[in-house]
């Protein structure tokens, strides 16, 4: 493909898959809803919000979008915030009972996750809820061809799972998340209405900002698909693929997009043109991770957030200790770039170009000490607390922290770096604080 990163590896895979919905992005277009379900072959929806978003304009619109396309509806709202195991149990009881033709979901990650798990699991219930979750975890249990059409109308700009065959969930019993991953749980269609992140608060813009560019950066810095194993069976091939031509185009841009105007949405909501380029950004960020995976972000974002309890962060509508997963995302961001660089010097120091970064005298060696400035220097100027520290992790943390995020381990081995235990070990007590 003409670019050095993807040159063929001995036994590594030769082809890359994409795969995406059919998308619309613009202000207003939530009006559209009715007509797309329609499209779809709709005529009775069961439509997932979650309790805050019930009384929005936002799925006002699609209701009535909907009423007035002749489709019927029942709504499901609870949902907690953060998608977990309770709430799509929940959701799969809605959909079992519902003899619906379709599912609509309106909302953030949170509840377009629970609505491609709840028809997962409405309409082929398994004994054990890990059952479809991956081994070691779960029992690796072959999900159906097919669920219900799904139309997901994205209201936040950051986890893209409008556009993903991905659903993160947190199971209560294990007190930590896990991802469901399959092209079944891909939405037949998005829609994406800029407008509804006009009412975002700053911390939320924030969180889900670095969410979008940890989604970018990640993909980007992925190691190569063509490093991973080849996979003769195309049924077979896993959707954390590595890095590909594909997932290259979508995370440049959106990387533009997070270094030129995320500190602008945070500052303004009447930055409409900052939002609304978040809102596309996050959109691409999807397209782009959900065809290549992330790597040590992510993974060790599962262990800040499974051991939050001791932690409280303020700005969102729960009374528990909450970390919102943008912010346990970037909080160890520049820790890992700085020990990831040295397997992709040249990529790293492009994102650090992209997010606009001052390069001036530095070299590739540079990149990841560059890129890691950057992440610490967008940190500061939107609020985001200073490393593990700023949400009350300390060294004493960093054994469980490490141990807990060790179980990510296809995501962990999507690193461009071969990474250890130690290695997780260090990277957490070098975010700590910076
Ligand atoms: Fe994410």
């Amino acid at each position: 493909m003409g670019c050095q990163y993807f040159d063929p590896c001995d036994n590594g895979a030769d082809t890359f898959t994409i795969a995406i919905p059919k998308y619309t992005f613009g202000r207003g277009c939530l009006r559209e809803a009715g007509a797309r379900a329609v499209g779809l072959g709709m005529t009775r929806v069961g439509l997932f919000t979650d309790p805050f978003l019930r009384q929005s304009a936002y799925v006002a619109t699609v209701l009535e979008s909907l009423k007035q396309a002749g489709v019927d509806v029942a709504v499901f709202d609870e949902i907690t915030i953060e998608a977990d195991d309770a709430s799509v149990e929940r959701g799969a009881a809605f959909v079992a009972a519902g003899n619906f033709d379709g599912v609509v979901s309106v909302g953030g990650g949170s509840v377009m996750d629970t609505a491609k798990a709840s028809m997962l699991y409405g309409l082929h219930p398994s004994d054990d809820f890990l059952d479809y979750f991956a081994p070691p975890l779960g029992a690796g249990r072959a999900m159906p061809r097919r669920l219900l059409p799904h139309l997901a109308c994205a209201t936040t700009s950051g986890t893209g799972s409008e556009c993903t065959s991905i659903s993160v969930l947190r199971i209560n019993r294990m007190a930590t998340k896990f991802v469901l991953a399959n092209p079944v749980l891909l939405p037949q269609e998005a829609l994406v209405d800029p407008a509804c992140s006009d009412t975002l608060p700053a911390m939320v813009v924030a969180s889900t900002g670095f969410d979008l560019l940890c989604h970018a950066l990640e993909c980007f810095t992925a190691k190569a698909y063509t490093r991973w194993d080849k996979q003769d069976d195309p049924l077979k091939r896993p959707l954390i693929q590595g890095a590909n031509p594909w997932s290259d185009l979508a995370a440049r841009q959106a990387l533009e997009i997070a270094g030129e105007y995320l500190q602008r949405g945070v500052a303004s909501d009447a930055d409409h043109e900052a939002r609304d380029q978040l809102m596309w950004g996050a959109s691409l960020a999807g397209m782009a991770f959900g065809n290549s995976g992330t790597h040590l972000g992510h993974a060790l974002s599962y262990g800040v957030t499974h051991l939050m309890h001791d932690v409280t962060t303020t700005g969102y509508p729960v009374e528990s200790p909450f970390v919102p997963h943008g912010i346990s995302v970037i909080l160890s961001a520049p820790a890992i770039f700085r020990y990831t660089a040295a397997a992709a010097p040249e990529r790293h120091f492009e994102a650090a170009e992209l997010l606009q970064c001052d390069l001036q005298d530095a070299g590739f060696d540079d990149s990841g000490e560059a890129l890691a400035a950057r992440l610490i220097e967008l940190m500061q100027k939107t609020g985001a607390p200073n490393g593990l520290g700023g949400v009350g992790f300390g060294p004493a943390n960093v054994p469980a922290l490490a141990a807990s995020s060790a179980r990510q381990v296809r995501a962990i081995a999507n690193s461009p770096r071969a990474t250890n235990l130690v290695d997780i070990e260090n990277i957490y007590a070098a975010a700590i604080s910076y």
